[in-house]
């Protein structure tokens, strides 16, 4: 798998209050975050993402339940289980993904380094496969 493919531990503040956990852009995040979104309602047995970027780089949270999150970098294939909140994935760009298995509830918080921009997506595994294997 591609090594750029990893995991940032969020700060955490635990208090008797309850816990607090950061994010700080080109911190614990390694870009500018430009754009946020997240899904949310999602419905049992909906698979997410299907496709790649040629550019973008986004950190995948799970800020509430649980979801997996299946990587492909054009020559490996992986699943990652995400449900705690003070957890990132981080995808750089030219990696596949598919978010899947969302538990009630779940809500997927994404961070991103450009707007959106539909001429940046890869939606086809066929052709992300060749680019990436280039
Ligand atoms: P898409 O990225 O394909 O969803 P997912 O990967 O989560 O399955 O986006 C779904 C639709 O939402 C698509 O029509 C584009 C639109 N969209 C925006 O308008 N802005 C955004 O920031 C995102 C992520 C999607």
């Amino acid at each position: 798998m591609d090594p750029r493919v990893r995991l940032i531990d969020f700060p955490i503040v635990h208090e008797p209050r309850g816990n607090l956990s950061f994010i700080e852009g080109q911190r614990q995040i390694p870009f500018d975050i430009q754009r946020v979104y997240y899904l949310y309602d999602v419905p049992g047995g909906a698979v997410r993402g299907g496709h790649a970027h040629k550019n973008l780089q986004q950190v995948i949270i799970a800020l509430s339940g649980s979801f997996d999150v299946v990587v492909d970098d054009g020559t490996d294939r992986k699943k990652i289980s995400l449900n705690r909140s003070y957890h990132g994935l981080y995808l750089p760009n030219m990696i596949w993904r598919e978010l899947e298995n969302f538990s009630s509830g779940a809500v997927c918080l994404v961070l991103a380094s450009a707007y959106y921009e539909e001429d940046d997506y890869i939606r086809d595994i066929a052709q992300f496969r060749t680019l990436a294997n280039g």
